[in-house]
């Protein structure tokens, strides 16, 4: 089966991240699967709303680290500026449904969704730093925006996970549930926002986001440009090698 599922029904485009066995971490294949998602979804106009989940344990340990090693993006044509794009300027509702842990991209994109509902196994974090690379996706410009600057550093200088009910205090989710509730009422809400006059939706949306866009997405290339210079540097090199082999990474000469 793929590991990324796209489900359409009743004007509700359901991208589902299908890979539990690696924790739902995203290759690049995913990320093109999931950028063609919200390029069909934004370009039908019978496709209303889009809802992004992963499983009632695990929502996505974020980007595969195996092709950050291997294959790492190499400018902003790579599929995971595409999607990051995408759903950036995605015009229709998008709504995310997170259960168990979201890592890296896996709560920085919720940072681009307009509503977030959290099992309360839920569990965000933004480990960039312990990985000798720095925030992705206007998160060095949202995070602080959503939860000030000392809860912000505490969540990209430290990378700790934040669990359900503190990212509900900050305002990065809607509502917290328990995990096997949580994309059934998902759906429920995403057919309420289905059943709304299309344009008025469109138009609020664009409306809400558009002070920011342009911010949003110097920020996006700026912290991109970076990141895929640090990808390639020792710290990083160290940490998904320690990663792989199961060890602690060891910093210290770096
Ligand atoms: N990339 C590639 N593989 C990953 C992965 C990732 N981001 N996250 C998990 N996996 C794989 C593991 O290597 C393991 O594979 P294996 O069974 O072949 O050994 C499998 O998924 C299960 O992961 P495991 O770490 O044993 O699960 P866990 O329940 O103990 O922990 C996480 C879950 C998400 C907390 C942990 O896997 C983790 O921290 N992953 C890395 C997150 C990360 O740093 N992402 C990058 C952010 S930029």
């Amino acid at each position: 089966m793929s590991d990324l599922l796209t489900h359409s029904d009743a004007g509700i485009t359901t991208l589902t991240i299908n890979r539990v066995e690696k924790k739902n971490s995203l290759t690049a294949a995913m990320y093109a699967s999931l950028a063609m998602g919200l390029a069909q979804a934004a370009q039908d106009p019978a496709q209303r709303v889009v809802v992004i989940q992963g499983h009632e344990t695990v929502f996505s340990a974020g980007n595969d680290l195996a092709d950050f090693l291997h294959q790492p993006p190499t400018g902003t044509d790579a599929p995971v500026f595409h999607f990051l794009q995408g759903i950036a300027t995605f015009p229709k509702p998008v709504i995310a449904a997170v259960c168990g842990p979201a890592v890296g991209v896996g709560t920085t994109l919720l940072l681009h969704c307009d509503l977030v509902y959290a099992g309360d196994n839920a569990a965000f974090s933004m480990p960039f730093v312990n990985l000798g690379l720095c925030p992705e996706a206007a998160s060095s410009l949202l995070v602080p925006r959503l939860m000030g600057h000392q809860r912000a550093c505490e969540a990209l200088l430290m990378g700790e996970p934040f669990m359900a009910e503190a990212a509900l205090e900050v305002g990065l989710v809607n509502r917290v549930l328990p995990p096997t509730e949580v994309n059934a009422f998902t759906q429920q809400q995403a057919r309420k926002l289905a059943a709304k006059p299309l344009k008025s939706l469109i138009e609020t949306k664009r409306m809400l986001k558009s002070a920011h866009t342009a911010g949003v997405l110097a920020r996006m290339q700026e912290e991109g440009e970076v990141f895929r210079r640090m990808l390639a540097e020792p710290a990083a090199q160290e940490a998904f090698g320690a990663f792989m082999e199961k060890r602690q990474p060891d910093f210290s000469k770096l």
